[in-house]
C-alpha cells in the first residue's frame, strides 16, 4: 500500500524492473519494468503489491500473508544484485531490479520452491 510522506508531497516515481519466468508459457526469463509512486516509507513488498494490484495482476511474487516482519525470510529476494527482506527493505534506488534469491529455484516470476 503506498503511504502518503508527511508534508503531503507527491511521490517519486520509481523503476522496479520485475525477472518473470513461467515454463508454461514462454520458456526464457525476462523483465518486466513498472512504474511505481513511491515515497520513503515504501518497502519493496509495497512495491509489488503495487504492481500486481494496479500495473500487472499477473506477477508473482511473496505475498504479505507471511510474517511481514522481518522475522520467517520467505520474502527474500535479491535487490540490485543485494538479498533483502523484501517486507521490510526500503529501497531509496530510482531503479530496482528485483530477481529471486537463486533462479534456478524458481517456480514462476519472484516465488522460488522451498
Ligand atoms: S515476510 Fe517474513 S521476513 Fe518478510
Amino acid at each position: 500500500m503506498m503511504r502518503q510522506t508527511s508534508e503531503g508531497e507527491t511521490p517519486a516515481i520509481k523503476k522496479m524492473f520485475c525477472y518473470r519466468f513461467n515454463r508454461e508459457h514462454r520458456p526464457m526469463s525476462y523483465y518486466s519494468l513498472y512504474e511505481i509512486p513511491s515515497n520513503d516509507g515504501m518497502t519493496v513488498l509495497d512495491m509489488l503489491d503495487y504492481a500486481a494490484r494496479h500495473l500487472d495482476p499477473s506477477l508473482s511474487y511473496p505475498m504479505h500473508s507471511r510474517c511481514d516482519q522481518g522475522l520467517c525470510a520467505r520474502c527474500a529476494l535479491r535487490v540490485n544484485g543485494k538479498p533483502v527482506l523484501s517486507c521490510i527493505e526500503i529501497c531509496g534506488e530510482e531503479i530496482l531490479i528485483v530477481e529471486p534469491l537463486d533462479k534456478k529455484r524458481v517456480c514462476k516470476d519472484l516465488v522460488s520452491y522451498p
